[in-house]
């Protein structure tokens, strides 16, 4: 099948840069993404910073008409009221926000999210018109005791997309937990055959339409070295990166990943 799919590039910035670095830092990857031709149409690129930082990428995006986008890490399961500390999905509407991460494993573990809390936050972001990435993704033990370790994602998403609409936009990251921050990238295959599962996941939930126009990202170790040979997959349209994001070199080369010899 011909896809239309627009890969995307994202870069999960976690708990780096203040709103000063953040600032500093979007002039200079888009510089170098404007410096290089880089078409924003062909492949999308977005950051997700800290929650301080975003008010501040939203004046230096809208000044500079930059066509970046930019997501939140995280939003509240609920709109308003007496909840200290979380921030509302309304909020980060306002703030011209296009996507929110839900259920990354940091959350999932580091703050005990629960299927049912990400399935919360997922309405929460479809509620007030932001694109959910739900990260989904197997632990090393599920790795290597279980049979079909895709069950892990598949089982996640189906609980994460309970309440969604066909036609609402989401996006999936599958998120291999063992291959987060510690260099030990899946190999394109292993990617590809979970991406695989999810969009077949994605199909019987939301339909036939539906599964063919969803993005799902690949995240894990993405480095401007692996990146163009996991872009191969059928299934995989884009990558969700952590550490590769906080440099504009690495950051630029993965998002110009069609420009790598070879590819
Ligand atoms: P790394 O790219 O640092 O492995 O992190 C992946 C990730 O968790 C992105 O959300």
């Amino acid at each position: 099948m011909v896809t239309t799919r627009t890969p995307l590039m994202a870069g999960n910035w976690k708990m780096n840069f203040n709103h000063l670095q953040a600032i500093a830092f979007v002039q200079k990857l888009a510089w170098t993404l404007k410096d290089a031709g880089h078409d924003y149409e062909e492949v999308e690129a977005a950051v997700f910073p800290p929650f301080t930082d975003i008010r501040s990428v939203q004046t230096i995006v809208d000044a500079d008409k930059l066509k970046l986008g930019y997501g939140a890490q995280d939003l509240s399961q609920h709109d308003s009221g007496a909840y200290t500390g979380d921030v509302s999905g309304e909020f980060l509407a306002q703030l011209g926000a296009k996507y929110v991460l839900v259920g990354h494993s940091e959350r999932r573990t580091l703050h005990d999210e629960t299927d049912e809390v990400c399935r919360a936050k997922v309405n929460a972001a479809v509620r007030h018109g932001l694109v959910p990435v739900l990260c989904v993704g197997e632990s090393l033990e599920q790795r290597e005791s279980l049979e079909d370790p895709a069950s892990v994602s598949v089982e996640q998403l189906k609980a994460g997309l309970a309440d969604v609409q066909a036609g609402a936009e989401v996006v999936i990251a599958y998120e291999p937990v063992w291959a987060i921050g510690t260099g030990e990238v899946a190999t394109s295959e292993q990617a590809q055959e979970v991406c695989a599962s999810i969009r077949r996941a994605v199909s019987e939930l939301l339909g036939e339409e539906a599964a063919a126009n969803v993005r799902i990202l690949y995240g894990g170790s993405v480095k401007p070295g692996n990146v163009a040979s996991i872009m191969r997959e059928p299934d995989i349209d884009g990558a969700l990166v952590g550490g590769a994001s906080l440099s504009v070199e690495d950051f630029s080369s993965i998002i110009r990943y069609r420009s790598h010899v070879g590819v």
